[in-house]
């Protein structure tokens, strides 16, 4: 069975949604450790509630070196890792490691309101200043760049006139509680196939 770690960086009900698809037998795999880059992430109480291994890192003090940490952590133990609302960047050897291995969600249809410092809440207020009409989740592969690498699935939603950026959120991250369970599947049932940029899901 596919072995996965999660890493969360605060209120984890994405690292929630994949819990629950595993305990009602929809989504096949473990989650062998959750792992946040800070200390009292509310992610990591909802792993413990779960009985799921937790280790918390704190990302001031690690700085450079919280990767190469958690890569030492995972490295031989998982198949996958998922980053669900973890809000570091993932660089050196871990993605050489885990190369097509590391998984991201985002709440934007990538590529646009994405990248350096475009996350939470910023991207829902960026979404409702320009005007769209429609609005999304993105899950990717996580390569050397920001938001860059080959996109696995996205949802869409609407975009209301009266939408506060609190209001898009909610309705994103509903989306976002089904496209990330999902895409893990893809991997557990070994239905994915990528080739560069281009990724294709045996039906
Ligand atoms: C989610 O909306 C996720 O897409 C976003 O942070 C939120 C975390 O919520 N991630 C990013 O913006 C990454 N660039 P959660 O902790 O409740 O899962």
């Amino acid at each position: 069975m596919l072995k996965i770690a999660v890493l969360v960086s605060g209120g984890g009900s994405n690292l929630q949604s994949i819990i629950d698809d595993i305990n009602s037998g929809a989504l096949n795999c473990t989650i062998e450790y959750v792992i946040s880059d800070r200390i009292g992430a509310y992610g990591i109480e909802r792993a413990k509630k779960a009985g799921i291994k937790t280790i918390e890192l704190d990302r001031k003090e690690l700085k450079s070196d919280l990767s190469n940490t958690i890569l030492g952590l995972v490295k031989g133990k998982v198949d996958l890792i998922v980053l669900a609302g973890y809000l570091s960047i993932i660089s050196g050897d871990i993605l050489k490691e885990f190369k097509n291995r590391i998984i991201n969600i985002h709440p934007s249809l990538i590529p646009s309101f994405c990248g350096q410092g475009m996350y939470g809440i910023k991207v829902h207020e960026a979404v409702l200043e320009y005007g769209c009409k429609i609005a999304g989740c993105t899950v990717h592969l996580v390569d050397e760049g920001t938001d860059t690498g080959a996109i696995i699935i996205q949802k869409v939603v609407e975009v209301k006139e009266d939408d506060s950026s609190e209001v898009l959120q909610k309705r994103v991250l509903e989306q976002e509680h089904k496209a990330l369970p999902e895409a893990i599947s893809y991997f557990a049932d070994e239905k994915i196939t990528i080739e560069g940029r281009q990724i294709k899901i045996k039906k």
